[in-house]
């Protein structure tokens, strides 16, 4: 398989992907109801607050790496932090600055790349950004910009997606069975924005290596135990069925080990030595 960040296009279609159908949209009840997205977020996903600890951010330079429609930035920005925040996609950054305003707030929102932030280094206290590199299509890069505009001391908090996972499992049994891919190439292929990536617990460790006190938790995504409401392409009868027999408490006796989020916390030293990252050998293999 080719290095995904050497397909030049692909940061093209992540971004279209994201413009065409900002992520959590299928939760909105109306175009600007922004409350039903959040409520159903952190239902969803309650571990959310106790990994970001949107409440100890008061006074806090915080900076968000892919914003998305901006439920988390609004919660840094309530919290009292002074949070800046990233989106690739003009779309969901509308999304977003809407969503802050009707709360109140003027939003730091800024179109840009994760692989080159446009910030300066040792900028920020905290670096979050939850479910967003994988996506791009050099993630050990963004780990780079993120470990860069921190300050000494400073802590990332960063999503990715695990490998193996149960979702990975599911998409393996629908696209990959059939046409002969691997499990990681069905998640590339069809999770998500292409080129979707899914990481080992070695290769985000690789990827952290300029960072010290590193912890690291998997968790069940909504998708993996299909607690989610489908999206368009699972409507089908067939697929309704599916959404009605999954075997959930079997499943969620596998443990998170099966999970496809992988939270991630670091702290770039007070003393910083300059990023040793292993380079990665291919669109998601890293060296250890
Ligand atoms: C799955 S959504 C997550 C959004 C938000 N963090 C959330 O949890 O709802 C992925 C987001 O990452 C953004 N994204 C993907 N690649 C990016 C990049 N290179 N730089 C900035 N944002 C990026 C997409 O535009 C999209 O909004």
């Amino acid at each position: 398989m080719a290095n995904a960040h050497s397909i030049p296009d692909l940061k093209n279609q992540v971004r279209d992907f994201w413009d065409a159908d900002p992520c959590g949209t299928r939760y909105l009840e109306g175009p600007e109801d922004f409350q039903a997205h959040a409520r159903a977020r952190y239902a969803l996903e309650p571990h959310i607050p106790e990994f970001a600890r949107f409440s100890s951010a008061r006074g806090l330079r915080v900076l968000e790496v892919g914003v998305g429609m901006g439920a988390d930035y609004l919660e840094w920005l309530k919290a009292g932090a002074l949070a800046s925040g990233v989106d690739l996609s003009a779309a969901s950054l509308e999304r977003a600055r809407r969503r802050c305003e009707l709360a109140g707030f003027r939003p730091d929102l800024r179109l840009a790349d994760a692989e080159r932030l446009p910030f300066g280094n040792n900028t920020f206290d905290v670096v979050y950004s939850y479910g967003v590199m994988h996506h791009s299509p050099d993630t050990p890069q963004c780990f780079r910009e993120a470990w860069r505009v921190l300050k000494p001391g400073g802590e990332a908090r960063i999503m990715v997606y695990h490998h193996p996972s149960l979702t990975g499992a599911m998409l393996w049994l629908r696209y990959g069975l059939s046409q002969g891919k691997s499990l990681r190439r069905a998640v590339y292929d069809h999770l998500e924005s292409p080129g979707t990536k899914t990481y080992t617990l070695a290769e985000v460790r690789s990827m952290m290596a300029g960072f010290e006190n590193i912890a690291l938790r998997q968790v069940f995504s909504p998708g993996d135990l299909l607690l989610n409401r489908p999206s368009a392409r699972f409507q089908s009868p067939a697929y309704r069925l599916v959404w009605r027999l999954y075997p959930r408490r079997l499943a969620g006796m596998l443990g998170g080990g099966w999970g496809l989020f992988l939270l991630i916390s670091g702290r770039k030293p007070a003393v910083p030595a300059p990023y040793a990252l292993t380079e990665c050998s291919s669109h998601q293999r890293c060296k250890t």
